[in-house]
């Protein structure tokens, strides 16, 4: 039998698993890292960190499952999007790298937008608007703030790829992560050397890019003794987590979009064409699925908002037992009408990415009563997370892609109540999988389509993944949230101006 592992650089921590080719998951293992914030909206990790996570779960896994090293064929390779490892021309890294939720280059942004001929003429180059966390603010940055470290720049990766380079002794990306960087063109799927070249930088600074399932190396002698695999394994280009996440939720053809409500809210769409919005407000990437492409909304703090509200709100409350704390307030909310008798909340609690692009944004209960219980106010926090994500689905639907089936995945697909409020708010049936297992998962199958176990990534998921469960909306309520969603819509722009003017009183 061989088997293949997926590996995942995640924010929190690393996980990987391993598979065999018939996509069952034999073992895994996960690693935690810290992040640091040297300054209010800074986010930087050691690349250091990310290494020692990967031999140490590898170990972990392969020890766990008992397989031989010669079994162990392929391996797939997913990760935090959007972050930048420097490198000097010795590949020593020059200094911590940024991640993906740093907020610290707003001055670049407008920088590249100016030297792009405006935010249309950017979106044209590069399928997307300049954004605080891609990765070419991130070396503009350092150009204007660090010049010394900038001097000593000969390579800049992002975090999954650093550990490509780790494995394997290559420098390259695949178009997936890559269109996260702004510096792709998304829709020839190569690098944008006319961007490239209007931002004064070098084209060599960038790793070879390629299809996700294409064979990117094998484990050099080192890596192989490192992890106590052979240099015979190949190393295949794998995703960034959201489209290695929609991999390993079968999101590979159209019609299907997922949805995954974690930390942050993700609504991933397949297309079959490269198809994008012209206000920038989705991103358009280039898919896992070779010669296709996804858009995708992200809501910043999307099941954070119920983690704040359980967590640093109810927490202590009297009759909010500490250990079934979540299961008590959902309950609650159970329990409460659907529309929370006129009770909204905007989950703006950290500004939001899609659909305002807004560091300032904040979040609000609006529509409070003396008759509003808790109960309703969880209600409401989890329809607000939930009317974020249909911001999403509204412009993917307006700009004519198709959408029949929802797939929920990540905390929100958990509870039966938000499996049916997600039904209920996008109008459409929603289905859950029998097994989910994340990014790591999505990778391990794109690693077994490189070994030539399956013919394509399509036909990998349709071999391996089951759909378990199925919720219908309910008509009653659709209409309640259709009649209700114009009114959550149209709140933050009536908002916006006192959210900038109170974002100024926050202390740092
Ligand atoms: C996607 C995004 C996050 C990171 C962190 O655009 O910023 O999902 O990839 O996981």
């Amino acid at each position: 039998m061989n088997y293949y592992l997926g590996i995942d650089v995640g924010t929190s921590g690393t996980k990987t698993l391993l598979i065999d080719a018939a996509g069952a998951v034999i073992a895994e293992a996960d690693a935690e890292y810290p992040m640091h914030q040297p300054k209010p909206g800074w986010t930087e990790q050691d690349p250091e960190d990310w290494w020692k996570a990967t031999v140490k779960t590898v170990r972990a896994v392969i020890k766990k499952s008992k397989v031989k090293p010669d079994q162990v064929k392929a391996i797939g390779l997913s990760g935090q999007m959007h972050g930048s490892v420097f490198l000097d021309k010795n590949d020593n890294v020059i200094r911590n790298a940024l991640l993906w939720n740093d907020q610290r280059t707003s001055a670049e942004c407008d920088e590249i937008t100016a030297a792009a001929g405006g935010r249309k003429g950017l979106i044209k180059m590069v399928a997307n608007p300049a954004l605080t966390g891609f990765q070419a603010p991130k070396v503009l940055w350092l150009r204007n703030n660090e010049k010394r470290n900038f001097d000593k720049l000969a390579k800049v990766l992002l975090p999954k790829d650093d550990i490509r380079r780790r494995l394997t002794g290559g420098y390259v990306t695949e178009v997936s992560d890559a269109s996260g960087t702004l510096f792709l063109d998304v829709v020839k799927r190569k690098w944008s050397t006319k961007l490239i070249g209007k931002l004064g930088l070098d084209a060599d600074l960038l790793p070879e890019v390629v299809e996700s399932d294409q064979v990117t190396g094998t484990l050099t002698a080192e890596a192989a003794k490192k992890l106590g695999l052979t240099t015979d394994c190949k190393v295949v280009g794998g995703a960034g987590d959201c489209a290695a996440g929609a991999v390993g939720n079968g999101v590979v053809k159209s019609g299907v979009l997922s949805t995954s409500i974690g930390t942050s809210g993700v609504m991933f769409v397949h297309s079959d064409q490269p198809q994008y919005d012209a206000d920038g407000r989705l991103h358009t990437f280039c898919h896992a699925v070779n010669g296709k492409w996804h858009m995708m909304g992200v809501n910043l703090t999307s099941g954070g908002s119920l983690q704040w509200w359980v967590d640093s709100v109810l927490r202590g409350l009297a009759g909010v037992p500490d250990a079934k704390r979540y299961e008590a307030a959902t309950a609650e909310a159970a329990a409460v009408v659907a529309g929370s008798d006129g009770l909204l909340f905007l989950p703006y609690l950290n500004g939001e990415r899609t659909p305002h692009a807004d560091p300032n944004a904040r979040g609000s209960f609006v529509g409070m009563n003396l008759t509003h219980t808790r109960g309703h106010m969880t209600r409401s926090v989890m329809e607000g997370i939930t009317f974020a994500l249909r911001d999403s689905l509204e412009i993917i639907t307006s700009m004519g892609v198709p959408v029949r089936q929802v797939r929920a995945s990540g905390g929100g697909s958990k509870n039966p109540m938000w499996r049916q409020m997600q039904a209920d708010v996008f109008g459409k049936k929603v289905t859950t999988l029998a097994v989910e297992q994340g990014p790591a998962f999505g990778v391990a199958l794109l690693a077994a389509v490189g070994d030539g176990a399956y013919k394509s990534i399509e036909q990998a998921c349709a071999a391996t993944i089951k759909v378990a469960d199925e919720t219908k909306a309910d008509r009653a309520a659709v209409k309640k949230y259709d009649q209700l969603f114009p009114i959550y819509r149209d709140l933050y722009g009536q908002l916006k101006e006192s959210m900038g003017q109170l974002a100024k009183y926050q202390a740092s």
